[in-house]
């Protein structure tokens, strides 16, 4: 086992989905997965490994923000072998554009978090996603209906924030919306040389105030583990 993971040699699979919530893990392990066997339970931070239309796929929560999902990602990809990531989830609209129930494709993650600024101090580091998976997801995404938004996303540190400003004014530079774990996964990605993709549907709309229902979340989040597993194994 890893320091946060009980899993051992070989139970979990190379590729993998990551939603921050432990108890999707389990509803996608359950839902989407033949012959699921959950394979840690520490923290009770639950993965599980099982097939996918005959191919091995774990699914693993990572709780929220980039410290906790960069502890999840490093010990998947350097004790575990972990070559191919996609973190599903939800994410806040803050381009005028973009509507609650779409699915963001990450190509990109801004973020005003330190965590890569601590191994590059002097240089602004890009974080971008795995262009492999993104073309994949995308053209999977856009066969299955989805209205598809590919760009910048912000990775922010802070969910309750005092001034939404710099915020808003991302958006109004192109930036698609606010999640919190993307750019730690993506310099992750770029760092031990294997895939990494953050896709995410619109939960709720920043500047407009729209929101989604609970039946409208859990319906679209299915929707999106369609596109996060057909991508996966494509
Ligand atoms: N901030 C960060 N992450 C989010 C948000 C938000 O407003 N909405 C959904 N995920």
């Amino acid at each position: 086992m890893s320091v946060h993971i009980g899993a051992k040699s070989g139970e979990v699979a190379d590729k993998i989905l990551l939603p921050g919530d432990p108890l999707r893990a389990k509803y996608i392990a359950e839902t989407f997965l033949e012959n699921p066997q959950c394979y840690n339970e520490v923290r009770g931070m639950l993965g599980f490994t099982g097939t996918y239309k005959g191919q091995r796929v774990s699914v693993q929560g990572t709780g929220m923000g980039m410290p906790s999902a960069a502890i999840y990602a490093n010990e998947l990809i350097r004790e575990y072998g972990v070559k191919k990531l996609i973190r599903v989830g939800t994410c806040g609209g803050i381009k005028s554009d973009v509507h609650v129930r779409d699915l963001v494709l990450a190509q990109a993650a801004a973020t005003n978090s330190a965590i890569i600024r601590h191994d590059f101090p002097k240089h602004d580091f890009p974080q971008i996603a795995d262009f492999d998976l993104l073309y994949k997801a995308f053209n999977i995404a856009k066969e299955q209906g989805f209205t598809v938004h590919v760009g910048n996303v912000l990775s922010d540190d802070v969910f309750y924030k005092d001034d939404l400003t710099d915020t808003f004014r991302l958006g109004e530079h192109g930036v698609l919306a606010v999640e919190m774990e993307a750019a730690v996964l993506y310099y992750l990605g770029a760092k031990y040389g294997v895939q990494a993709l953050a896709l995410m549907t619109v939960s709720d709309h920043l500047v407009t105030g729209e929101e989604t229902t609970a039946e409208e979340r859990q319906t679209t989040f299915d929707e999106m583990m369609i596109v996060g597993l057909e991508t996966l194994i494509a």
